[in-house]
C-alpha cells in the first residue's frame, strides 16, 4: 500500500483533498510538535499521547519555531474547519479554534500507518502522504449517546468509547444518566438517588453503579481534552422508576417503587401535580449544570406512556424553564416539542417515520433538530436476525441502511437548515461490556460520523463501504471488537 492510498481512505470523507503524490513526509525521531497558538495545546497533546508509545519518539511539544515537524498554526478558517498541508519536511495544521485543531488531528491519525495507533513500539517508518486538505463539517452536532442506566459502565469503559468516537470527529457525547433501571449520577441534595437508585441494573446484578460528581467532572474533562462536549440526560417524566424507588414523595401515592431490573418501557411517571417534583428537578438540574461546562442538558421526555397528555403538557411547562433558569439549553426526545412554542429547546427525533407534524411545525418556528431515526442509526438494533446482541423493535439495521439516508431531507418539513446534526444512540438493555458496545457501534457509528461531517455531494455507498473497509486495520491495532458486515469489503 502506498501512502497516497491513505488519502482515499479517510473517514469521514473531507470536503476537499488535493493529493501531492510527488512528496511524502516521514516523521523524524527528533521531530517536535510546534505550537504557534495555545488553541492547539490540547489537540497537540492528544496527538503526542497517541504517537509516543507506537513510534517510541519523544515528540516534544514546543513553542519554539521550527522548519520541520508537525506545526499547529492559527488561521481565519470558520469554526471547526481546518487545513492540513503535508510537504516533504512539515505537516502544518491551520485552524481558528481548538475544535478545528482536534478535527485535523483525527485526520492526521488516519494519514499515518495503522500501527501508529498501537500502544507498544512499532518499526515504522511513520510516513504521511503529501497533500493539502481543506475541510469543515456539514453539521455542528455530531453525537454519540451511551445508555449507562440499563447496564452500568465504569468511567474507564466510558473513556474507552469516548476515545473511539473522537477518532471519527464526533464532538458531542450524550450520557443517558437516569431511567427505570438506574440513577447514575450523585446528586448531593438527594443522596438516595444513588444510594438506592444506583444499586441495580438490568439482570439484577448489584453494586455502586453510579458516578460521583468528581468522577463525572473527570469524564467531562477527559472528553473536552478530545474535543468532545458532554450532554447529560435525566429522563422525565417517564423512565423514572429508579428515582421513584429512591424517594416515596416523588410518587402520587407516596409509596416507594421497587427497583426494576427488566427491560419494559413506558410504565413509570413522576407525580405531576406535586411541587416536590419540581423542587427535585430544580436541585438535579442545578447540581448537574454546575459541573457541566457544555451548553446542553437533555430532559428526555420520551415514552411517557402512562402520563396523560394534559399532565405531560403541565409537566413540560414547568420543567423546561428550570433548565433555562440554570443557564442551559434543553434538548428533549421529540415527543416534548408538542408542549411548547419556545424555539430554544433542541428536538431529538428518534422515531421510525419520515413525517412528524409536531417536529415539522417546531422546525418551521425555528427549533433545531438532531436526527436519530431508530431504524437508521440506533446502534442497539440487531444487524441481522443472527446478531446475538441488540433489539429489533425498529428492525434490523445493516451498515448500508445506517449510512444510506440524508439527514437534511429525511423528515418532511425539516430542511437542511433546520438540522443541527446527527446522533447515534446506543441503548444497553443487551449490552454489558466494552466488547458489546464496540460490536454494535462499529461500524455503524462511523456512518453517523460521516453523515454528520461530510458534504452531501460526497454521499456514495460503494465509496463509503470501501473507505470503511480500510478502517479494519486500525480497529485491529486498537483492539476494537467490530462486526464484520458482509456488506463491507474489509481489508486485513
Ligand atoms: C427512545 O428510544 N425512547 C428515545
Amino acid at each position: 500500500m502506498t501512502e497516497t492510498t491513505r488519502l482515499q481512505e479517510l473517514l469521514p470523507q473531507p470536503a476537499e483533498v488535493q493529493p501531492h503524490p510527488e512528496v511524502t513526509f516521514t516523521l523524524d525521531p527528533s521531530a517536535a510538535i510546534v505550537l504557534t497558538t495555545e488553541d492547539a495545546r490540547h489537540p497537540a497533546e492528544r496527538l503526542a499521547e497517541i504517537l509516543r508509545p507506537s513510534t517510541g519518539y519523544p515528540l516534544e511539544i514546543t513553542t519554539t519555531p521550527a522548519e520541520t515537524g508537525i506545526i499547529f498554526e492559527q488561521s481565519e478558517t470558520p469554526a471547526e474547519a481546518y487545513e492540513l498541508e503535508v510537504t516533504a519536511t512539515t505537516v502544518t495544521i491551520r485552524s481558528a479554534t481548538p475544535a478545528g485543531h482536534f478535527n485535523a488531528v483525527a485526520t492526521l491519525r488516519q494519514l499515518l500507518p495503522p500501527q501508529a495507533e498501537a500502544k507498544t513500539e512499532q518499526p515504522g517508518p511513520w510516513t504521511v502522504p503529501g497533500a493539502k486538505i481543506q475541510d469543515h463539517p456539514r453539521y455542528p452536532h455530531r453525537g454519540a449517546m451511551l445508555d449507562v442506566t440499563r447496564h452500568f459502565f465504569t468511567t474507564d469503559q466510558v473513556k474507552r468509547y469516548i476515545d473511539q468516537v473522537a477518532a471519527y470527529k464526533i464532538n458531542y457525547f450524550h450520557l443517558h444518566l437516569s431511567d427505570d433501571q438506574g440513577w447514575r449520577l450523585e446528586i448531593k441534595s438527594w443522596p438516595n438517588l444513588t444510594k438506592i437508585g444506583g444499586r441495580t441494573e438490568v439482570g439484577g446484578r448489584t453494586g455502586n453503579f453510579f458516578y460521583t460528581q468528581a468522577e463525572y467532572a473527570d469524564l467531562v474533562t477527559y472528553a473536552q481534552n478530545r474535543g468532545i462536549t458532554v450532554i447529560p440526560e435525566f429522563d422525565m417524566p417517564g423512565h423514572t422508576n429508579a428515582a421513584q424507588a429512591s424517594y416515596p414523595e416523588l410518587n402520587d401515592d407516596d409509596q416507594a417503587r421497587d427497583p426494576y431490573t427488566g427491560i419494559e418501557v413506558g410504565f413509570s411517571s413522576l407525580a405531576i401535580d406535586k411541587d416536590i417534583t419540581y423542587a427535585f428537578i430544580d436541585d438535579v438540574v442545578r447540581e448537574v449544570a454546575a459541573i457541566t461546562p457544555g451548553p446542553y442538558l437533555h430532559i428526555g421526555g420520551d415514552e411517557a406512556l402512562t402520563t396523560p397528555d394534559a399532565d405531560y403538557q403541565a409537566f413540560m411547562t414547568r420543567a423546561l424553564p428550570i433548565v433555562q433558569k440554570h443557564g442551559k439549553t434543553a434538548i428533549g426526545w421529540h415527543e416534548f416539542v408538542k408542549t411548547t412554542e419556545d424555539t430554544t429547546p433542541v428536538v431529538q427525533f428518534w422515531n421510525q417515520t419520515t413525517a412528524d407534524e409536531n417536529v415539522a411545525a417546531a422546525a418551521k418556528r425555528g427549533n433545531k433538530v438532531i436526527m436519530s431515526p431508530a431504524n437508521r442509526i440506533y446502534l442497539d438494533m440487531k444487524y441481522t436476525e443472527e446478531t446475538e446482541l441488540g433489539l429489533k423493535w425498529a428492525g434490523h439495521v445493516e451498515v448500508e441502511a445506517s449510512y444510506d439516508w440524508n439527514p437534511g431531507a429525511y423528515l418532511d418539513g425539516v430542511t437542511e437548515e433546520d438540522v443541527l446534526g446527527v446522533e447515534a444512540p446506543l441503548w444497553t438493555e443487551t449490552v454489558a461490556s466494552s466488547a458489546d458496545i464496540e460490536y454494535l457501534a462499529f461500524p455503524r457509528l462511523t456512518a453517523a460520523a460521516e453523515l454528520g461531517w461530510s458534504p452531501q455531494s460526497t454521499h456514495d455507498w460503494p465509496g463509503f463501504a470501501r473507505r470503511l473497509g480500510a478502517q479494519a486495520k486500525r480497529w485491529e491495532v486498537q483492539g476494537i471488537n467490530y462486526y464484520r458486515s458482509p456488506q463491507v469489503p474489509w481489508q486485513d
